[in-house]
């Protein structure tokens, strides 16, 4: 089994990015616990990020060659402005959750706007990095059973 997990931009600034939305742990810590979580899981990881969004689309249509089966995908900012990763996340019918570690829904009116949910499987959101364990643990259950 294989899990993608794509973070977008900014994120790489976790642990001193507003901390207070954020929290306080980098992406490197959160990628170890969804490290740990996936192997105890049996499950392969593949933990991504990037600030560009050509290199998010690019890994988005990398993941149907590569036999990935399931995405959990922070998209960030992009989230409420790219086509293309939603274009690219349509093209591949590889099933994902999108996350977030703040709730978009309780900030600015124009975070409240998704161009992926109504893709999603489902979405987790506000519960910081338990938003990725959530999502993990979501991904492996849904991998499992199908
Ligand atoms: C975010 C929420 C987005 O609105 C914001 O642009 C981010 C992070 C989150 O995880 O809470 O960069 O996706």
């Amino acid at each position: 089994m294989s899990l993608l997990v794509i973070n977008g931009p900014n994120l790489n600034l976790l642990g001193t990015r507003e901390p207070g939305i954020y929290g306080t742990l980098t992406l490197d810590q959160i990628k170890q616990q969804v490290e740990l979580k996936a192997e105890q899981a049996g499950v392969e990881c593949d933990f991504f990020q990037s600030n560009a969004e050509h290199e998010i689309v690019d890994k988005i249509q990398l993941a149907k060659t590569q036999g990935v089966e399931f995405i959990v995908i922070n998209p960030a900012a992009f989230t409420h402005t790219s086509v293309a990763i939603r274009d690219a996340l349509a093209a591949i019918n590889i099933p994902f959750i999108e996350i977030h570690l703040s709730n978009p829904h309780s900030r600015e009116p124009f975070r409240k706007h998704s161009y992926v949910s109504d893709l999603a499987v489902g979405i987790i959101a506000g519960f910081g990095a338990d938003s990725y364990l959530m999502a993990c643990d979501m991904a492996v259950k849904q991998l499992t059973q199908r």
